[in-house]
């Protein structure tokens, strides 16, 4: 056989040969070594097994009678303690049906024990084999980048509200059986959070199934959920599994969960309670074990008194709920999230970016943020991408012009005082009064909420509002008639 191993020029790899007839195995072990692959051979399991922990294998070659051993029980621990290695196993002509049983427990295919007549036949299953064995890793390791992108521990947190939250989310981790529902406007992190619940769970190693409610009419989104029979319908031409199924021991995200249709609504809740379904067209009970997360930005119980939403799914849903609040009102966050979003941008666009210069940052910290994390990503995303700087600077961030009646955050500062004039328009909505008020009360105003964010630090609150210490502590000064102690010193 040696003379035809050319044919695997390319396709070379590790290859290991687990049979106790030595003759046979040194004969193919100097075939696939001739071929360019590296060959080794071991004479019974115990043997093989140190091998492959030694030593990266691709391809096993495992004859099915070891000696006293069952090749079947071999080929079942090989893919149990190994599932990326392609296993061909070596069967005797009479034994085709049991071969047939290998594929059937994972064995990627099987040769005779008359390979050696067969070279090419030979090399393009060995060559096949391997290939299967490295597209598994490579789609492990795009699994493992896609995990790394979306990975929960980059969930990016400075504020409390935020902290308290993410511990919330990885107490309720721990019991899979725990329906959650998030809420929180358009890019607060709703799914992010979800995605840390579902890795934090021991549902982890189950699929993680995202599913957006609003995106599919009613008939389509059953067929998603639940799956139908072969037949169902009319294009039901094969049997095809619902999300519930493919999430089962995982979780299944709903997203938008307040635009499904009112009888969806009422057979999802059913599917809750019950943890068993029925397909499309199906009359067969299926049982699941899927952790359902909801997610909203809408008032549930809004929606409930309005007559769009089942108020005992709302019941069922909101075991756990996880309210994630909009970004302007937890504007600590802003400083982290912008650095870690330097720092992955860096890495995507191939940039040296050090940071943001204070009046950048300060141009951030002013904007309200009506779509939340998600905007703030793709403004530093926009000014990283078409600026040459190595600092972000505030001329890079192209902010949405303020809009009005948007929801008045809670603790957002604005720029106010003598340099107010040159800073970026704040939000709207941190004046909210600005109609009503004198421009000297509402620069007091945004003063007092500057120094609540600043947790009292005169020279943060200084930066916040884009004045200097010195301007802020004139200002105190004057209003210490009505807030006695606002000008004293030390800082806190
Ligand atoms: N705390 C955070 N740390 C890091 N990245 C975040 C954080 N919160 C949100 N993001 C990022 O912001 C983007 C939007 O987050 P996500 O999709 O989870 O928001 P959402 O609330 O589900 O939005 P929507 O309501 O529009 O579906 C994502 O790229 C996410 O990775
Ligand atoms: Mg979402």
């Amino acid at each position: 056989m040696a003379n035809v191993g050319k044919l695997q020029e390319t396709g070379k790899g590790n290859v290991l040969i687990v049979d106790d007839d030595r003759n046979f195995s040194w004969g193919l072990c100097e075939a696939l070594k001739d071929a360019g692959y590296k060959a080794a051979s071991a004479v019974s399991s115990k043997d093989g097994f140190a091998k492959l922990s030694d030593s990266p294998v691709d391809v096993v070659l495992l004859d099915l009678k070891l000696g006293a051993e069952d090749g079947v029980d071999v080929l079942k621990r090989v893919k149990k303690e190994y599932p990326d290695v392609a296993v061909i196993m070596i069967t005797a002509f009479g034994d085709i049906p049991q071969a047939v049983e290998c594929m059937r427990n994972g064995a990627f295919n099987f040769i005779t024990k008359t390979a050696h007549k067969e070279p090419e036949l030979f090399f393009a299953t060995v060559g096949n084999a391997i290939e299967s064995s490295l597209s598994r890793r490579r789609d492990k390791l795009h699994r493992q980048e896609l995990k790394r992108f979306y990975d929960t521990d980059d969930i990016v947190a400075g504020s409390e509200v935020m902290l308290e939250l993410i511990r919330k989310a990885a107490k309720v981790a721990e019991s899979p059986s725990s329906t959650v529902l998030v809420t929180g406007e358009t890019g607060v992190g709703k799914e992010l959070l979800a995605r840390l619940i579902h890795e934090r769970s021991s549902f982890k190693d189950g699929a993680f199934v995202a599913l957006n409610c609003s995106a599919l009419p009613e008939n389509l989104l059953e067929s998603e959920l639940f799956g139908y029979e072969k037949g169902a319908f009319t294009d039901a031409r094969t049997l095809k599994k619902g999300l519930f199924e493919v999430a089962d021991r995982g979780t299944l995200f709903l997203d938008e969960i307040a635009d499904m249709h009112l009888r969806l609504q009422a057979k999802l809740l059913r599917a809750i309670e019950s943890k068993c379904f029925r397909r499309v067209g199906g009359t067969q009970d299926i049982s699941v074990n899927t952790r359902i997360i909801a997610a909203t930005n809408k008032d549930l119980r809004d929606e409930a008194e309005e007559g769009r939403f089942r108020l005992d799914l709302f019941y069922r849903l909101s075991v756990v709920p996880l309210e994630v609040p909009a970004l302007r009102e937890r504007m600590e966050d802003i400083g982290p999230l912008t650095e870690h979003f330097i720092k992955r941008f860096n890495r995507e666009l191939g940039k040296n970016v050090r940071g943001s210069s204070p009046e950048a940052m300060q141009r951030l910290l002013t904007y309200d943020w009506p779509g939340n994390v998600r905007e703030l990503r793709n403004v530093i995303e926009r000014a990283m991408l078409l600026e040459t700087d190595d600092v972000v600077l505030p001329g890079h961030l192209v902010l949405e012009p303020v809009r009005r009646g948007r929801p008045a955050p809670k603790e957002a500062p604005a720029p106010a005082g003598e340099e107010g004039a040159q800073t970026p328009a704040g939000p709207a909505a941190v004046r909210p009064e600005a109609d009503t008020l004198t421009l000297v009360e509402a620069e007091k105003a945004c003063i007092l909420k500057a120094l609540k964010l600043a947790g009292n630090n005169k020279t943060r609150a200084a930066q916040i509002l884009g004045i200097s210490r010195q301007t802020l502590r004139t200002k105190l000064k004057a209003y210490s008639e009505d807030a006695p102690g606002l000008d004293e010193e030390p800082e806190l």
